[in-house]
Parts: structure tokens; sequence; C-alpha cells
């Protein structure tokens, strides 16, 4: 395995990873490959966007998405999708894309990630495995119109 910066050319094949990824278990969403392009390529253009691809040889396995904010002064990077393919769960992939995004947001001044995810899943314990913390406080809302 390998890890690269995400490039505008890999964006379709990673929306082919992630709609395999949240159409299976635990997310069991419906996602289309549309979809799937149009959110990940809305990342890809944010301000301050990080982005690693995990590829056995030229397949890609896992990807992260993250872009830049700011909290009190300090830089943070907010993690908005990172997904691994099902069959290569579970060996350190995901793990080893943290460590290389880590690793290129502290070069930067980077301090902190920040994400949101769904607490029934085991996506809560490799979070905390990797040593966030959760804030179990705080309630995502949100508004139709
Ligand atoms: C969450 C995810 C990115 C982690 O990547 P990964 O390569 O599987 O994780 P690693 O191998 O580096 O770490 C393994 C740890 O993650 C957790 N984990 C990963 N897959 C798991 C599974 N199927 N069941 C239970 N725990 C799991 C466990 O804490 C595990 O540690 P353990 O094996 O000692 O119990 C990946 O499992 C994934 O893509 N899941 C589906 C999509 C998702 O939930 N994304 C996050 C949304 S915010």
């Amino acid at each position: 395995m390998h890890i690269r910066k995400i490039e505008v050319g890999d964006l379709e094949r990673l929306s082919e990873l992630f709609l395999i990824v949240f159409n299976h278990e635990p997310w069991n969403e419906n996602w289309t490959k549309d979809w799937a392009y149009e959110r990940l390529n809305i990342i890809y253009n944010s301000y301050g966007f990080y982005g690693f691809v995990a590829e056995d040889g030229s397949t890609p396995i896992g990807a992260i998405f993250s872009r830049i904010g700011s909290y009190k002064g300090e830089l943070e990077l907010e993690i908005i999708e990172n997904y691994v393919s099902p069959s290569e769960q579970r060996k350190g992939v995901g793990a080893a894309l943290m460590e290389k995004l880590k690793s290129q947001a502290k070069k930067e001044g980077v301090t902190c990630f920040a994400l949101q995810t769904d607490k029934t899943t085991f996506a809560k314990d490799f979070y905390l495995k990797y040593g966030f913390q959760g804030h179990e406080e705080n309630l995502l809302m949100s508004f139709t119109f």
C-alpha cells in the first residue's frame, strides 16, 4: 500500500469507492455515483483542502477528505470523509491515512482534528482507538427548507 495526495483525476474512482463503502454495512445508505462525485468534488474544491488516497498498486482502497478551519487562533482540520474498502477494513489503512494527514497538518501549523460521526457505528471505536475524544453533549442540528 502507498499513500499520496488526492488529485482531481482521482475523484471518479474515489466516488465509486465511496458508494461501495457507504452503501455497505454499517451505513447501508443509498448513494449514487453522481451524488458521491458531487460531494467529494465540493470538498476537494474547498479552501484549505487536505486529502490523501491509499492505493494497492493503482487501485484506491481508502481515502480521507478534510478542510482547514480556525478556532480561537488555532488551525484545525475538519475531517469530512474517511473511508476504506470493506475488504480492506481493520488492516490499518484508516490509521495510516490519519497518520499521513496528521504529519502534513503538523508541518503547516494545524493542531487539532475535528469531525462528526455516528456514535452507534464502529467508526466511533476507530476514532476513540486513534485517540480522539468524544463530545457527546454536542448536538448535530439541521434545518430543511
Ligand atoms: C472507520 C474506517 C475508516 C477505519 O479504517 P480501518 O482501515 O478499518 O481502521 P484500522 O484498521 O486502521 O483500525 C482498526 C480499528 O477500527 C475499528 N474498526 C474498523 N473496522 C471495524 C469493524 N468492522 N468492526 C469493529 N471495529 C472496527 C476498531 O476500533 C479497530 O480496532 P481493532 O481491530 O483493534 O478492534 C473504516 O472501517 C471504514 O471505512 N468504515 C466504513 C466507513 C466509515 O464508517 N467511515 C467513517 C465515517 S466518519
